[in-house]
């Protein structure tokens, strides 16, 4: 039973984000990690600002890309998945992402993933159930976002984003989270092609 006072119907992931993101003493914050609210509208040029910082910092895909899904799934609200998959060995296989465990190999055009790498194209879709060969790795998605990453002029990876709420994804959220694809190619530091 609740005690008087207690927050009810609180978002579960608020009290997460609050403890994993939340000043530590003795803890280096790395770029002033966000805290979203359902609804609230992502600042894109303060996002930027903090991956660059976080590129800067190490540009080695695997931390960077551990620190972006960590900073994408904080910043912007109502989402059940955020991360990345990668090219390798012809197909994409999963890299660090936020969320429940997911499908961990993608062939290149199946699902939105692998369709957004092999078209090298930015898909948005406001409705997976209607996309044809969605993979629903949680089925509580409803609409999706995924954007080609590109390194040394290949598609390389992409970023993927999962909504439970229909329709999530805007014109102008989509322009934010190309302007934020654009840092981290600048910033990041692939394996050459083929390698690890
Ligand atoms: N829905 C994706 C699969 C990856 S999960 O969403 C994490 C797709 O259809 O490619």
């Amino acid at each position: 039973m609740k005690s008087a006072g207690e927050p009810q119907g609180a978002d579960p992931r608020d009290e997460r984000k609050g403890e994993a993101m939340g000043p530590k003493a003795g803890r280096e914050e790395p770029a002033g990690m966000p805290a979203a609210h359902p609804g609230e509208k992502t600042d894109y040029d303060t996002l930027c600002r903090q991956a660059e910082e976080l590129l800067k910092q190490e540009p080695w895909y695997v931390s960077a890309l551990s620190n972006l899904s960590a900073l994408i799934y904080a910043a912007l609200p109502d989402l059940n998945w955020a991360g990345f998959y990668l090219l390798r060995d012809g197909r994409l296989t999963v890299g660090p992402f936020q969320g429940k465990p997911a499908c961990i190999h993608i062939p290149v055009g199946r699902g939105v993933c692998g369709t957004a790498i092999g078209r090298d194209e930015t898909l948005n879709v406001p409705d997976v159930h209607a996309f044809p060969g969605h993979i629903a790795c949680d089925s509580a998605s409803a609409s999706e976002i995924v954007l080609p990453v590109h390194a040394d002029g290949r598609a390389a990876a992409v970023l993927d984003i999962d909504s439970p709420r229909p329709n999530r994804f805007s014109a102008e959220e989509e322009a934010g989270l190309k302007r934020l694809v654009r840092v981290m190619e600048a910033g990041l530091r692939f394996p050459p092609a083929g390698g690890e």
